[in-house]
């Protein structure tokens, strides 16, 4: 995978219909494939800033990268694209996760973490369900300090390098907001007590916020401070809490 951004001028390859935004596939000058996001593309959201979401989805890597998840494919911000600025992220070969799924609450694989969210055609209890993997938990700790409010199935992408299975967060624009926005189908460890490892990302998160600033609000890089000294105080993951929904629709 290029660590770098496009090289020369974005193409235009594809646009993908299912998402959200006017998201678009495209090639730079070398054949390299990036997902990219111009700001005119975005649908304002009544809940965050209008004309943010891409400078999110750079924030939300630069953290990744910075703080040492490791979990965002490289991606840049563009101020020439096709369609004008906007960000540019290396376009994975992969496929959406199996590790999240959707079953019949009784058939929740052993080992698995499940939680009931609904009843099919025929009364029988659906559970969200989701792997014990320690690439998911990681996720589920870079989440709570990036405030995702959008970590579904889709979002979390499968590769193989070589010998090695790999797990990558996409879809990072609805991130960093001040207020607590969590959303995720990643519940499994909520209340589960951090390793030192996990304190270790938690405290070089709070060192490296400065790769935040030239891509966000300077209220939203003080909550992200916020947000990482608060989880290690608490000393553990968090809690869906009561407010908000805290699972995405649909959750896959
Ligand atoms: N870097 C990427 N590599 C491969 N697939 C991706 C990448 N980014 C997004 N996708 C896929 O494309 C879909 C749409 O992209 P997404 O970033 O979610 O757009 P939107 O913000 O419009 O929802 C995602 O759900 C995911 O399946
Ligand atoms: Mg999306």
């Amino acid at each position: 995978m290029p660590a770098g951004g496009p090289t020369g001028e974005l193409r235009l390859i594809g646009r993908l219909v299912q998402a959200s935004n006017g998201t678009f596939l495209a090639e730079d000058d070398q054949g390299s494939r990036f997902l990219y996001k111009p700001v005119d593309g975005e649908a304002p959201l009544r809940d965050f800033p209008d004309r943010t979401l891409g400078r999110r989805e750079v924030a939300a890597w630069a953290l990744s990268e910075a703080a040492g998840f490791d979990l965002v494919p490289p991606t840049s911000w563009v101020e020439t694209g096709p369609f004008g600025p906007g960000s540019a992220q290396t376009w994975l070969e992969g496929a959406q996760t199996d590790l999240v799924d959707l079953t019949l609450a009784e058939e929740v694989p052993d080992g698995w973490f499940g939680v009931v969210i609904g009843a099919d055609d025929h009364d029988r209890d659906v559970a969200l369900v989701h792997a014990d993997e320690p690439a998911l938990r990681r996720m589920a700790l870079f989440d709570a300090v990036v405030n995702n409010a959008d970590r579904k199935g889709a979002h979390i992408i499968h590769t193989t390098s070589g010998e090695s299975e790999l797990v990558f967060g996409v879809d990072h624009g609805l991130t960093f907001n001040v207020n607590d926005k969590l959303r995720t189908v990643l519940w499994g460890w909520a209340g589960d007590p951090f390793t030192d490892e996990e304190l270790a990302l938690l405290h070089r998160s709070l060192e490296c916020t400065a790769v935040l600033e030239p891509w966000l609000d300077p209220v939203e890089v003080i909550a992200t401070r916020l947000r990482a000294e608060a989880l290690i105080e608490a000393g553990q993951f968090p809690e869906p809490g009561e407010r908000w929904p805290v699972v995405p629709w649909p959750p896959l």
